[in-house]
């Protein structure tokens, strides 16, 4: 019978028996795939599983927080968290080009990482031997890897570190799809902040900033996010919609007035969307209630943006991200 409680029970034996005395790492995205693997490989191996979060400074508001309190209290996960913000800055600086800040992005991530399990390799206590990844089942069909059973492969000079290393993969999750993956991250205790988490892009803000990215802008665009996602969970619409992308025009100005002045600043764009798979998108009718609601308020509390903008293009023509 497939219930959570047997998947979790099934893959606890399997690992304890797996890794033995030896340690395990795994990286955290903040996304619900790396959450939810990380948990069930703990609660088989405790403090021989360490984590890494490559704080990359383009989360949204209270992101970072979330994987350090939140997780770190549902699961006792021993937790290394990098603080890269200035690294990311600094290579992001003068760069507009979407595709330039992908790989700048993607580049910097893998050399924090890897320093990062690095230095946990170089501790002292028992070798590290496995990597744990939060594959699941689409994503193996999808590598054409089929359906067999068997969770765990050699895999080699994982994430570039020296070629002599070499790692075991385990994927706990291998056998599941996203809805069983929620459920087993339930039964394991996650929050459900974490556990029903919409998908958010690696490269994080940095690709929802029009332009240039810097500092204030990232944090202006923090605000205008953390309005949208408060209003749109206070009407209840986070199950209705696949995600909604707030991105900021930095390199756009328009005229507006506020008080008895005159502005001149930056639109934000909303880009609500419902979706089964990411691969087609239509944009989302929402409430016009609550677009009103999300507009006032980000027009009052976020300086420098006078205007907000409703995205209304579906998924082909328009990508769901804006860059
Ligand atoms: P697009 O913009 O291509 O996005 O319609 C499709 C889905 O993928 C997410 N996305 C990403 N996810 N790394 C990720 O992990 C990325 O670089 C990335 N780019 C886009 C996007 O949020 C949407 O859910």
């Amino acid at each position: 019978d497939w219930t959570t409680g047997n998947v979790i029970e099934e893959q606890v034996t399997a690992i304890r028996e797996l890794v033995g005395d030896k340690r395990a790492i795994c990286g955290l995205s903040g996304g619900v795939d790396s959450a939810v693997a990380a948990a069930l490989v703990q609660k088989a191996i405790g403090s021989q599983l360490t984590c890494v979060y490559v704080d990359h400074g383009l989360m949204r508001k209270g992101e970072t927080e979330q994987v350090e309190k939140d997780f770190v209290a549902a699961t006792g996960v021993q937790l290394k968290v990098v603080d890269a913000e200035q690294r990311f800055l600094d290579a992001l600086a003068g760069v507009s080009d979407p595709e330039e800040k992908r790989k700048i992005i993607g580049r910097e991530f893998i050399r924090v990482f890897e320093q990062a399990q690095a230095e946990i390799i170089a501790d002292e206590g028992p070798a590290v031997e496995f990597l744990v990844q939060g594959t699941l089942y689409p994503d193996v069909v999808e590598s054409g890897g089929g359906t067999g059973t068997a969770n765990i492969k050699s895999h080699h000079n994982v994430g570039g570190l020296p070629e002599d290393l070499e790692f075991k993969l385990i994927e706990p999750l291998r056998k599941l799809f996203k809805d069983e993956v929620r459920m087993v991250g339930q039964e394991l205790g996650l929050p459900e902040e974490i556990v029903q988490r919409q998908p958010f892009p690696g490269p994080g803000l940095g690709i929802r900033i029009v332009g240039e990215v810097t500092k204030e802008r990232l944090d202006l665009l923090r605000e205008a996010d953390a309005i949208a996602r408060e209003e749109l969970t206070a009407a209840g619409l986070d199950r209705d919609i696949w995600q909604c992308p707030v991105v900021l025009l930095a390199d756009v100005r328009s005229v507006g007035v506020q008080g008895d002045g005159r502005t001149y600043g930056h639109p934000i764009v909303l880009r609500p969307v419902s979706s089964e798979d990411a691969m087609t998108a239509d944009w989302s009718r929402l409430p016009y209630d609550v677009l009103a609601r999300i507009s006032t308020r980000i027009t009052n509390e976020v300086r420098d943006v006078n205007r907000v903008v409703l995205d209304v293009t579906s998924k082909p023509p328009g990508t769901i991200e804006w860059e």
